[in-house]
């Protein structure tokens, strides 16, 4: 695990090539085995590996989505917030799942942030992607993981690089 730790980084750029049902399944398995408070599981993901689809979800802001078009697969993570008041813990720890299984499986991935996003003046990232995939409107949408085989290589961040500034020792500021 640490192994995969320090090696994940935020992929953004990949190859023309579609991923395999049997990889699909496994990323699927690794989200549904996510944990959650209360095990309420409020969760709903969806899977889009439509070309159409994908090219739609890029232009959901202005910014920091657009390399979804270039994706294998966009996995667009929603919580019902009527169901759990900690969907968004609950689907944050599914993405972060997913993120590692995907670096896991050779495959690169990069979260983008819909959740509390504009797409444009008058409308939200959110509110866009619930009219585009038909989501109910209770479901939030937290966040888009784009997916697929790497086209670069980032070195992993050295161990010099972490900030030891950040842990604490028994009480705040104690280091
Ligand atoms: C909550 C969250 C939201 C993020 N939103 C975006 C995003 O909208 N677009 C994007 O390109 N990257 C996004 N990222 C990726 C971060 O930019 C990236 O994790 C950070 O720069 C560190 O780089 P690394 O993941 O390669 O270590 C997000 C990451 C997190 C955890």
């Amino acid at each position: 695990m640490l192994e995969l730790l320090r090696t994940r980084r935020s992929i953004r750029k990949f190859l023309n090539r579609s991923l395999k049902p049997e990889i699909i399944d496994q990323l699927k398995e690794a989200v549904l085995r996510s944990p959650s408070s209360r095990n309420l599981q409020p969760w709903e993901f969806i899977f889009v590996t439509n070309r159409n689809l994908l090219q739609k979800l890029a232009e959901a802001r202005p910014s920091g989505s657009q390399f979804l078009q270039n994706a294998a697969l966009a996995v667009v993570i929603c919580g019902d917030e009527t169901r759990s008041d900690v969907w968004i813990e609950d689907c944050s720890i599914a993405a972060t799942i997913l993120h590692l299984t995907a670096h896991s499986l050779g495959l690169g991935s990069c979260w983008v942030q819909i959740r509390n996003r504009p797409h444009d003046q008058t409308h939200t990232a959110e509110e866009y992607i619930q009219k585009l995939l038909a989501i109910p409107s209770h479901y939030r949408v937290l966040a888009a993981i784009g997916i697929g085989y790497p086209a670069e290589t980032k070195p992993p961040h050295s161990k010099e690089e972490l900030n030891e500034e950040k842990i604490h020792r028994n009480t705040f500021g104690n280091k």
